[in-house]
C-alpha cells in the first residue's frame, strides 16, 4: 500500500483499478506536505515576533519546502479526493485554475524571497508576503475543522 501510494502520487500508477488507492494517497500525501508547511512555518514565524534569533538556514528550509511542495500539490487534489477526512472546500474544484495559482505564486514568491532574505531587516521585508499568500488561499480554499 505504501508504495501504492508513493507511486500514485508521483503520477506512475494512476490507472483504472487503483482509483480509490489512488484517492487515498492524493489525500494524505497532500496532508503531510501541508503539515509540513506548517511545521517549517512555526520558528520563521517566532523569527519575525523577535522569539527567535534569526537562523537563515531555516528560513531558506522552510522556502525551499514551499517551493517544492507548491510544484506537487496542485496534482494532489484529484477529483476524487473531494471527500472523507479533510479540510479542502468543495470550491477547490470550481476554481482549480485560481486554486493551482495561488500554487504557482506560492512557488514563486518563495524563490524571490529565499534570495532576498539575508537577514532579519529583510526577513521582515519579505517573509509576509509569502505568509499572505498562505492565508489568501486558506481563506478561500480550506474549511478549518
Ligand atoms: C493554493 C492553496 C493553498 C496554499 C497556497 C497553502 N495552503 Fe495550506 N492548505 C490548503 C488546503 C486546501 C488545506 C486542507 C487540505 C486537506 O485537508 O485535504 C491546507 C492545509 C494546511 C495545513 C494543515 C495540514 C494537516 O492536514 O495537518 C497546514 C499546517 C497548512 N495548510 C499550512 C500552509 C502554509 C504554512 C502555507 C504557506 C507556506 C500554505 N498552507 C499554503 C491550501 C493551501
Amino acid at each position: 500500500m505504501k508504495i501504492l501510494h508513493s507511486l500514485a502520487v508521483i503520477g506512475v500508477v494512476a490507472t483504472t483499478g487503483v482509483g480509490v488507492a489512488y484517492a487515498a494517497g492524493a489525500l494524505q500525501e497532500r496532508q503531510t506536505i501541508l503539515k509540513g508547511f506548517g511545521d517549517e512555518t512555526r520558528p520563521v514565524v517566532h523569527m519575525l515576533k523577535g522569539q527567535e534569533p534569526f537562523d537563515l538556514a531555516k528560513v531558506k528550509a522552510a522556502l525551499a519546502t514551499y517551493a517544492a511542495g507548491a510544484e506537487k500539490l496542485p496534482g494532489l487534489f484529484p477529483d476524487n479526493s473531494k471527500t472523507g477526512k479533510t479540510e479542502a472546500s468543495p470550491k477547490i474544484w470550481d476554481e482549480k485554475a485560481k486554486f493551482e495559482g495561488l500554487f504557482a505564486k506560492l512557488k514563486s514568491e518563495s524563490e524571490a524571497a529565499s534570495a532576498a532574505i539575508t537577514d532579519q531587516a529583510s526577513l521582515k521585508a519579505n517573509f509576509p508576503k509569502v505568509l499572505g499568500t498562505c492565508k489568501a488561499c486558506h481563506d478561500d480554499f480550506r474549511i478549518e475543522k
